[in-house]
């Protein structure tokens, strides 16, 4: 581990390694800096000079993201000198800035608006009467859109396809008041990551082409989840909102911050599956593909169940929340079922990569095999109950629990998807993580857990 040292900053000390960088130190404790350039995943590049401060023993302003801590440091980042600054380099940001903000997608989340609120608040000295125009509604490729004027050159997006996923898409091209993000020559921007850097993006430049426009984020929630895309577990925000009378929508998924699983990033196909969440759903019990009471459904379960007593085998998806799993367990006891969830099904080599996504697309086969949960795929019962596996099953009899529709037109339960209930997923480095509850339907569909306590009673 490295030597601890001292510094003061406004006037506190701080015990912080020594050789960290300043702006990781000012960041961890909320001391209020503003940047546009310095990302915790992509380092210093020192282009945007926002974060200036001012150090005892230095003649000038220095730069917090390219500056080491050393014993002694003593650091201010509030005096009127590093506040007059801060004005003039914003101002320098806004000659050529449009001010569009009322119509930009990134209004309420957008640094450069934030800063000008709390570091700004100028009356500009710059009296070109023309803005220099560049193009508006540039279409990436991979779901993003650039507009090249709101473009403070921070080189965040262009640095993430150097060194995050290495594929090298986008430069910076031109000159003075002509720079400009750009793809390379021939390509587009196309790499399996690529959403990042609308995240990454500190102003309204980058926006998703899925997400421009359906809503402003002040009337988002926000809720901490899981994809369960993969067995990777990757950390996510989901953003929903429920206007009055209308049901609760989800809108977007965004990376959450775990070091220890996702870092900063989520793939886009991850990223995308919020849409799922809501296509094709199972909403209504059906027998035969007609529409069932929950009374007749629960009558005709029970009788199903007592007649295949001893002959009857549940299947369980490898993506259901480990409190569901044990459930289903518990009953498969007291109905003497054997219960299986045959693994190969997920297998997916060519969504795998070495970066995040994981070639076993199952979010909790981690817990199906801690529980020593058999993946044959045999079944000799008669009676199959599938909680949401997405095998074909054939047998005599079948009962099926499903978020999504499929051909089934046996008895068939509707059940709430992961976004509409709460639970704990393991992943494939065994690592458990909660979900929260993040939708709230006007008609909740049942639980698993909460079906199985209808049928036993
Ligand atoms: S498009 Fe966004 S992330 Fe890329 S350089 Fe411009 S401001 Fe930075
Ligand atoms: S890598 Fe897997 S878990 Fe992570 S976002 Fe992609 S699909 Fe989801
Ligand atoms: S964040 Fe330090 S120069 Fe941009």
């Amino acid at each position: 581990m490295s030597k601890m040292i001292d510094i003061i900053v406004d006037g506190k000390t701080y015990n912080v390694e020594e050789d960290s960088l300043l702006i990781d130190l000012l960041i961890k404790e909320k001391i209020k800096v503003p940047y546009f350039c310095y990302h915790e995943s992509l380092g210093a590049d020192g282009n945007c000079r926002m974060c200036m401060v001012e150090i005892e023993g230095q003649k000038r302003p220095q730069i917090a993201c390219d500056t080491f801590v050393k014993e002694g440091m003593e650091v201010r980042s509030k005096t009127p000198n590093i506040a007059k600054v801060r004005r003039d380099i914003l101002e320098l940001e806004l000659i050529n800035h449009p001010v569009d903000c009322p119509v930009c997608d990134q209004a309420g989340e957008c640094s450069l608006q934030i800063f000008y609120m709390q570091h700004g608040l100028h009356d500009t000295e710059v009296t070109i009467p023309e803005k220099v125009k560049h193009e508006k509604h540039l279409d990436l490729g991979s779901n993003v859109i650039l507009d090249q004027e709101r473009c403070v050159l921070c080189a965040r997006c262009t640095r993430f396809t150097d060194k995050i996923t290495h594929t090298h898409e986008l430069g910076i091209v031109g000159r003075g008041d002509d720079s400009k993000v750009s793809t390379m020559p021939g390509r587009k921007l196309d790499n399996p990551y690529a959403m990042n850097v609308v995240d990454l993006c500190p102003v309204g430049a980058l926006t998703s082409k899925d997400f421009r426009f359906s809503q402003r984020v002040w009337f988002l929630k926000v809720s901490n989840s899981i994809c369960h895309g993969c067995a990777k577990g990757c950390n996510l925000y989901i953003d929903h909102n429920k206007i009055k009378y209308k049901d609760d929508v989800v809108y977007r998924f965004r990376p959450r911050r775990n070091d220890a699983v996702n870092g900063f990033f989520i793939c886009d196909e991850g990223r995308l599956s919020y849409k799922e969440l809501e296509e094709n759903r199972q909403e209504i019990i059906v027998l035969k593909n007609q529409e069932l009471s929950e009374d007749k459904a629960i009558k005709e379960f029970k009788s199903k169940v007592d007649k295949y007593k001893g002959n009857t085998t549940i299947i369980v998806d490898a993506n259901l929340y480990t409190e569901e799993i044990e459930a289903i367990l518990e009953f498969a006891k007291e109905i003497d079922a054997q219960v299986i969830s045959p693994l190969g099904i997920y297998k997916d080599e060519d969504f795998g990569d070495d970066m995040l996504k994981s070639s076993m697309r199952a979010a909790n086969y981690k817990t199906i095999q801690r529980l020593n949960i058999a993946e044959s795929t045999s079944i000799q019962s008669d009676l199959i109950i599938n909680f949401n596996h997405p095998s074909e099953i054939h047998a005599s009899e079948k009962i099926s629990f499903l978020t999504h529709k499929n051909k089934d037109l046996e008895l068939t339960f509707p059940i709430a998807s992961y976004s509409e209930s709460s639970g704990h997923l393991t992943n494939e480095d065994g690592i458990t993580q909660a979900c929260e509850r993040t939708v709230f339907k006007n008609t909740p569909i049942p639980t698993i857990q909460e079906w199985i306590q209808k049928v036993r009673t």
